[in-house]
């Protein structure tokens, strides 16, 4: 069994790497017509960093193997933001193309701004239809987390990502939170931090703190100076598994700096995107070994697949064109069902500031660039702002005013 799958594995490999590097040539050779091509498959480290923006996205695997061999090309469509740069040298054509974009990228983030300026008002109507909508087609607070109830031993985990099939044995069973956590539960005020640049000096640390759940992504550092920033108060924090290969090495060798790195979050749901690609399974179960034998108080839990189809399906029918929705939407849309206020932070896919139009780094931590913010993001923005409009949640662009809420 195990040979035979590890046999599939590697043919599949081989077919998706000579698939890629068609897939490349091709994008490349595109690229001038159609940008937008790129952006579903594009697929690094960084741009898994790249939480509550777009995380697990098609093709990874492709991507990943071809991350270096395409690095050159995957640079592009980055530099239609930054204006002067070899690309321009080398073509004008593509010059132009940038400077349009770059002109179009500020008419969005000028409409963006002009919608974002309305006042805001909670529209209770609006909320609780949206919210019942969503509740009746995802079912989050069952179904979001995978528990001994909604996956019995025996059961299949299905994998959203591929077409993999996972059986549950007593053995993984036994890892699986034994309840929903928010089963029947009903909060008051979350926050949703996403990882933008924007949250730089916006002093929205107290503010996100206040709320009673707080909900981060991607194992977001929280010390350093950032707290007065983002805050510090974590509830539930999800992990894209590819951060464990990248920043702890697999878990393969000493463990010790993975568990201390999760001190700050205290005793947080840690939500593990674990069954999206069946690459990813080993390792997350690493991570959750390797926490029950530090007896960190963290508390993993699994996405479910499950609950990613049917709010993909969701997302899809209110008009997103995406094959994978980012951490954040899937982070929103369980606030949205879980919790009376949703309010967002750190999500704004533009590299420009919002107000006066400054440039911004990727993450408020770092600047790693995710390669299609450009395309993919501003979909999903665009959908967020849209609630924010009809008063379901509420976006916070700006600073936030300090000394009380
Ligand atoms: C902002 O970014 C653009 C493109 O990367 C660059 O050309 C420009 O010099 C930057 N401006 C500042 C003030 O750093
Ligand atoms: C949730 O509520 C339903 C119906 O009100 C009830 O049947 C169920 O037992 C509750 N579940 C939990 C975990 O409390
Ligand atoms: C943030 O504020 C600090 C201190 O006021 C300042 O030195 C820094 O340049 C600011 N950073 C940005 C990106 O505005
Ligand atoms: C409920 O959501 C579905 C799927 O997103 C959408 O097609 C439908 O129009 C929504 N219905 C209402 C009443 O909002």
């Amino acid at each position: 069994m195990r040979g035979q799958l590890l046999k599939l594995h590697f043919s599949l490999i081989i077919t998706l790497l000579c698939l890629g590097g068609l897939l490349t040539s091709l994008i490349w050779y595109n690229y001038n017509v159609e940008p937008h091509r790129l952006s579903p498959r594009k697929k690094n480290p960084s741009q898994l960093s790249e939480p509550c923006k777009s995380c697990t996205k098609v093709m990874d695997k492709v991507a990943e193997r071809k991350t270096e061999i395409s690095e050159k090309q995957e640079d592009k469509p980055e530099k239609i933001r930054e204006g002067n740069n070899k690309a321009v040298e080398q073509n004008s054509e593509t010059s132009k193309k940038q400077e349009d974009s770059l002109q179009k990228v500020k008419e969005v983030i000028h409409k963006a701004v002009e919608r974002y300026s309305q006042t805001w008002k909670k529209q209770e109507d609006n909320y609780q239809k949206f919210r019942s909508n969503l509740s009746s087609k995802c079912h989050g607070l069952e179904e979001a987390i995978i528990t001994q109830n909604n996956k019995p031993v025996g059961s299949e985990i299905v994998y959203d990502g591929s077409k993999k099939t996972l059986k549950v044995t007593p053995e993984l069973f036994s890892i699986f939170m034994k309840e929903h956590p928010f089963s029947n539960k009903t909060l008051d005020t979350c926050a949703v931090v996403g990882n933008g640049g924007i949250l730089i000096n916006s002093s929205c640390g107290e503010m996100i703190d206040s709320a009673q759940f707080v909900i981060r992504c991607n194992l977001p550092p929280l010390a350093n100076g950032y707290e007065k920033h983002v805050g510090i108060k974590t509830d539930l924090v999800t992990a894209n598994p590819s951060i464990f290969n990248y920043r702890f090495g697999a878990l393969n060798g000493p463990r010790h700096p993975f568990v201390e790195s999760l001190r700050r979050y205290g005793n947080s749901l840690l939500l593990i995107h674990a069954f999206s690609f069946s690459a990813y399974t080993a390792v997350s179960l690493r991570a959750i070994y390797t926490i029950n034998d530090f007896e960190s108080p963290i508390r993993p839990v699994f996405l479910n697949p499950e609950y990613l189809k049917s709010l993909l399906l969701f997302w899809r029918a209110q008009g997103l064109r995406e094959n994978r929705l980012s951490t954040g939407l899937i982070t929103t849309s369980l606030a949205l069902e879980l919790c009376n206020n949703v309010h967002l932070y750190g999500f704004w896919p533009f590299s420009n500031h919002p107000h006066d139009l400054h440039n911004l780094t990727n993450h408020y931590y770092d600047d790693m660039q995710a390669k299609k913010q450009f395309h993919a993001m501003p979909a999903e923005f665009d959908l967020l702002m849209r609630l924010h409009s009809q008063g379901i949640l509420r976006l916070h662009l700006g600073d936030c005013p300090t000394g009380g809420k």
